[in-house]
């Protein structure tokens, strides 16, 4: 059976390192069961954060990573500096590829360099609103996966070592989240791709994200293929993303 993951994306929340460690410490509590739990905290408060879990079965995910080691890239943060601090990076992120340019090929890049550094990697992806409407949905994720994944160095892609996020972009942050089948018709379509590319499809975990609360889970946890959930919003509150982990217990 395929891995069972939830993560709570903070993005640029909470504002101070005395909030992120509460909400650690809130997260720190939950019985996630087989279902594996992560959280992704601004990178300044992934010191302490990773104090405040102890010994809780919760893995740490950077919100994203340098393609570089090292090196003249101002404010950037590297794989490399991210050892002992992270267990992962959350990559192809819609919130970096506007903010900051990203194309596939950087995202792959990014990738590639988490890897290759034994960061596991969520790799996100997902289609605009205007690409729905204009019935390019599985072009634009066909594109993303073979041009941010099938570029990647034969070996270091396992089901292991990545996993997906299924994120519309028109259902993030908007309250508008897709609904349980039209999560798991695209997740249908990223395996298709995966499959494509010689993947082992079936056995990789790929998860729904995009506006996703305690009152909705239970649409993507019972949808076919959706195998967990990348958070934002509502993981601010360890309550309610407390309740999204168990709905996929
Ligand atoms: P929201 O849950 O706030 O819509 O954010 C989803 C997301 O972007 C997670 O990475």
């Amino acid at each position: 059976m395929r891995g069972r993951l939830v993560v709570g994306n903070w993005k640029m929340n909470p504002t101070s390192v005395h909030g992120a460690l509460e909400l650690a410490r809130g997260v720190a509590a939950i019985d996630g069961g087989d279902v594996e739990v992560g959280i992704a905290p601004p990178y300044l408060a992934l010191p302490q954060v990773r104090i405040a879990l102890g010994g809780a079965a919760v893995r740490i995910y950077a919100q994203d990573v340098h393609w570089e080691p090292k090196g003249a890239h101002t404010g950037q943060i590297s794989a490399p500096m991210l050892a002992g601090l992270a267990d992962g990076a959350i990559v192809g992120h819609s919130e970096v590829r506007r903010d900051q340019g990203d194309d596939d090929a950087r995202v792959a890049a990014k990738a590639t360099a988490a890897l290759s550094h034994e960061l596991r990697v969520i790799f996100c992806l997902g289609e605009s609103l205007e690409e729905r409407r204009g019935g390019k949905t599985d072009a634009v994720i066909s594109r993303q996966v073979h041009r941010g994944i099938g570029v990647i160095r034969t070996g270091l892609v396992t089901p292991a070592t990545l996993a997906i996020a299924y994120e519309p972009i028109w259902a993030i942050g908007t309250g508008e989240a897709a609904t349980g089948r039209q999560a798991g018709d695209a997740i249908t379509r990223i395996r298709y791709e995966l499959a494509a590319l010689g993947l082992d499809a079936d056995a990789f975990t790929v998860m729904y994200g995009g506006s996703v609360t305690a009152a909705n889970v239970l649409d993507f946890a019972r949808a076919d293929g959706v195998d967990g959930a990348l958070v934002g919003g509502a993981s601010l509150d360890a309550g309610q993303f407390s309740a999204i982990v168990a709905a996929f217990r």
